[in-house]
């Protein structure tokens, strides 16, 4: 493909690149035997838990997770493109970029993606304008025609093919609208748009490119939502509805307002009580508040007041933690049972809506007023019970003043002294010397063998040569072996690869997502490097020993079946 930036490029790239004057120039690190360390630029927090590798090149956040690579800092840091991130740092070491590849890196990022939704989301805006009972819907809601057009809100027409004919002239475009989420394919083959008969809420990057889309039926219906699928260029876990359009508007806001649907935050902006973003029927993410920290000084998190949305106010907060007692000021809202901000501010105006944002608890408050009414602290068992609960939150916020006060607090509703209590929080098996794992364990993924020896490879790719080939490694047939395998090859084939240059390597292959999680996992613990070739080896015959096994198991079984029943 024209205009991809050559691997080659950016493998010298990481090469060269001395991952600590590149975050060093942005964040004060202190050396700590080999690695360096400082005060995570990602989240807040007053003891440092953000480590970074020069061997391996990469940085990391025992406290909030960040990871990545210099150019993944670079993405992070500076809130940059992949390509621009490159371009960036080609800067700082003085390389020129390869001929072609700067030009063609916007294409390269979206694939022509981005081109496709902008025009499909000027189908939509059209479709609204003729469509009288979809602008009467939206006028029935409240919203005019200049909350409309600020928001770019469109509708697409009742019909199976209305983008399909409109832009997929061929059979390379219409692939390029499934790839974008606007036309599906079904089992049969035959191709129909996703949207149909729904008012459309364009989904922006901060740069302000249309990533995705949010439709909704036009009065009653199932499903009441439909949202653009993942895609390229549209993540769920990141975008937030309502950003750019909030943005320029009077420079860094003092606050952010977070709600749950489109049409709040339309709604709200309507009203002139913002900014406010929602996030895309999904949870509140730590990429969403990360990057909402570094927006403005103050977040409210607006939640219905039903169970539904106390549940996921709880949720924000536990996304929040890592991010708590630092200069952002995280605050929390619950709306009135039976109430959304959009039925709110229309109830009772603008002018009471901001009063009761000021009204917002901190971060601390809900929390203790909410493991409050969860334990109900009174005799013996609700007052460990609020210990039981309270651990895993303590856990997640960094050492340091709020902690404390927070445990104190924590102390005096459980009845016990701050010292018991932090000694039986910071109990053995929950955590103990030196930095906690980032995020609690995920449910459901227990890391297999093949993948914990991936992590090991990650991290220490210079064991490879050193534990010599593995026989039998080849007949594995089972998930991430064939990647386990290419990570050997490269490894073997230069053994002073850096780890960061694995990492880059994949990431815009299919495999990319499974590189990056893995080698976020803290590598497998070792007395010292030196051992990492046996314990490299030993996991490789391991997996070999264990397929082969799973094997002739099967085959056993096999064999039964097909025995001919005798009777
Ligand atoms: P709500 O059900 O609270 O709807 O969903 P709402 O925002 O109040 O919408 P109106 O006022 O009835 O129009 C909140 C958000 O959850 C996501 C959407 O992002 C929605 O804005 N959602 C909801 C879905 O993704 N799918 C659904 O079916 C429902
Ligand atoms: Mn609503």
């Amino acid at each position: 493909m024209s205009g991809r930036i050559p691997q080659d490029f950016i493998d010298e790239l990481i090469a060269r690149a001395d991952i600590v004057d590149v975050v060093g120039s942005r964040v004060s690190l202190k050396k700590a035997g080999r690695d360096h360390q400082g005060l995570c630029p990602f989240h807040d927090e007053k003891t440092p838990s953000f480590t970074v590798s020069p061997s391996k090149g990469f940085y990391h956040c025992f406290g909030c997770g960040a990871h990545g690579t210099a150019i993944g800092f670079l993405m992070n840091y500076e809130n940059l493109g992949f390509p621009q991130a490159v371009e960036a740092l080609a800067d700082m070491l003085g390389m020129d970029m390869p001929a072609g590849a700067a030009d063609g890196a916007q294409r390269r990022e979206d694939g022509g993606l981005l081109a496709l939704l902008k025009e499909a989301d000027q189908i939509y805006r059209r479709a609204l304008r003729d469509h009288p009972h979809a602008i009467e819907y939206l006028k029935q809601r409240g919203i005019d025609g200049a909350t409309a057009g600020r928001f770019g809100i469109g509708y697409s027409p009742d019909a199976w093919d209305t983008v399909l004919r409109a832009l997929g002239r061929d059979e390379a475009r219409t692939a390029q609208l499934i790839e974008a989420g606007l036309v599906i394919r079904n089992d049969k083959g035959r191709c129909y748009d996703r949207f149909r008969d729904r008012i459309m809420f364009p989904i922006r990057s901060p740069r302000g490119d249309v990533i995705g889309f949010g439709g909704r039926v036009v009065g009653a219906g199932e499903p009441k939502y439909l949202n653009s699928p993942e895609t390229a260029v549209f993540h769920k876990g990141q975008a937030l509805y309502g950003l750019y359009e909030s943005r320029g508007q009077h420079g860094r806001p003092e606050q952010i307002v977070v709600v749950e649907g489109y049409l709040d935050v339309a709604s709200l902006a309507q009203h002139g009580v913002g900014p406010a973003v929602a996030t895309l029927g999904t949870a509140t993410t730590p990429d969403h508040v990360r990057r909402l920290t570094r927006l403005a000084d103050r977040i409210v998190f607006c939640f219905d007041g039903d169970r539904a949305g106390r549940a996921a106010a709880w949720r924000a907060l536990e996304t929040s933690l890592p991010f708590a007692g630092g200069n952002v000021e995280l605050k929390f809202l619950l709306l009135p049972e039976g109430e959304d901000p959009d039925s709110l501010v229309r109830s009772r105006g603008g002018e009471e809506f901001r009063r009761l944002l000021g009204e917002a608890q901190p971060l601390s408050q809900f929390l203790i007023e909410e493991l409050n009414a969860r334990a109900d602290p009174r005799g013996v068992d609700g007052r460990a019970r609020l210990i039981a609960q309270a651990k895993p939150l303590l856990a997640r916020l960094s050492p340091g003043v709020y902690r404390e006060l927070l445990l104190e607090e924590l102390a005096r509703l459980a009845g016990i002294e701050a010292p018991r209590l932090a000694a039986l929080i910071d109990a053995p098996g929950q955590r103990s010397e030196g930095p906690r794992p980032a995020q609690p364990p995920r449910p459901g993924r227990k890391r297999t063998r093949i993948g914990r020896t991936i992590t090991l490879v990650l991290h220490y790719p210079a064991a490879v040569a050193a534990a010599g080939p593995v026989e039998g490694l080849d007949e594995v047939d089972e998930p991430g072996a064939p990647l386990l395998r290419q990570l050997l090859e490269i490894a073997a084939d230069n053994p002073n690869v850096k780890s960061a240059q694995l990492v880059e390597r994949f990431r815009e292959e299919p495999d990319g997502k499974h590189v990056d999680r893995l080698a976020r996992e803290p590598p497998p613990p070792l007395e010292d490097e030196g051992g990492a070739p046996a314990m490299l080896r030993d996991s490789l015959e391991r997996i070999v020993q264990e397929y082969a096994q799973r094997r002739q198991k099967r085959q056993a079984v096999e064999a039964l079946k097909r025995r001919p029943a005798v009777n």
